[in-house]
């Protein structure tokens, strides 16, 4: 069941989208070679604690496994859900963050990929082409128009470029709870309702240099791309409005420089 927002409810979304944002502009620059993938999550989890928020990952999922962090960093090879740990960030590493905060009950979600130090030329036009692929999505968000007329730009962008879409995973409806209906996947297959006003959703391109097909290790979590090669993700908090949508989560440059 589809939960549509009221204003004053899309109001409360955008507050703790707003601090997650506020979050990753500090947070982006410690993604540096070095530090251990542990240390952004501590850092992260005090700075949510401060600001008044709550983590909204931490010990999300089921009872026998829940996730153990604030924050998901992936690397490399890793698509999405990356537990936090001993594990130093290298010179060239494609690190993919992602986090949700929930504020007064509000959630926000929002991803985005670093890079770490100087990486390939191939790790670059990924991070990019897959941040354009966002935007494309973004783009094709319309009340009166079809849910899958967004995972049809996400792909028709990817798939130009030669790059595999990762299809096993998925956004989602966000707001009252971290995944709510519909979801929303990237490439075009499965429900296609209508997209109405009040309706609040994040969009999450998972892309990969190989093939789009993925394995979770034993942690329970960890997505990895089959053939190890890289994957970029980037994902936004998106509303929709009578005539227009519009993106909670702040624009952020995670790429070229921004380290
Ligand atoms: N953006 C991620 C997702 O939608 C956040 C979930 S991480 C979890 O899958 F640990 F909370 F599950
Ligand atoms: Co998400």
């Amino acid at each position: 069941m589809i939960r549509l927002k009221n204003e004053k409810q899309i109001d409360g979304i955008r507050r703790s989208c707003r601090m997650l944002s506020a979050m990753y502009r500090e947070l982006i620059p410690l993604v540096k070679p070095g530090v251990e993938t542990i240390e952004l999550d501590r850092w992260t989890r005090d700075w949510i604690k401060k600001a008044g928020g709550l983590p909204a990952f931490l010990g999300y999922g089921s009872k026998a496994n829940p996730y153990p962090a604030a924050l998901c960093v992936s690397i490399n090879r890793e698509v999405i859900h990356g537990i936090p740990s001993k594990r130093r960030i290298l010179a060239g590493d494609l690190v993919s963050l992602d986090c949700g905060i929930d504020l007064e009950g509000f959630i926000s979600d929002q991803a985005l990929t670093v890079e770490a130090g100087k990486v390939s030329e191939a790790a670059r036009k990924l991070n990019i082409t897959t941040r354009e692929c966002l935007y494309k999505g973004i783009g094709a968000v319309k009340a009166g128009d079809r849910l899958l007329q967004i995972a049809r730009a996400v792909y028709g962008h990817a798939s130009a470029a030669g790059y595999g879409v990762v299809h096993e995973f998925c956004g989602h409806g966000v707001g009252f709870d971290l995944h709510e209906d519909p979801q929303v996947p990237n490439s075009p297959h499965g429900p296609n309702p209508r997209m109405t006003r009040g309706l609040v959703i994040a969009i999450e391109p998972m892309i990969n240099l190989g093939t789009g097909d993925v394995n979770v290790l034993e942690d329970g979590w960890t997505v990895v791309t089959a053939d190890d090669k890289l994957s970029a993700h980037w994902e936004h908090t998106v509303a929709v409005f009578q005539d227009h949508a519009e993106i909670l989560t702040e624009d952020l440059w995670a790429g070229p420089g921004a380290t």
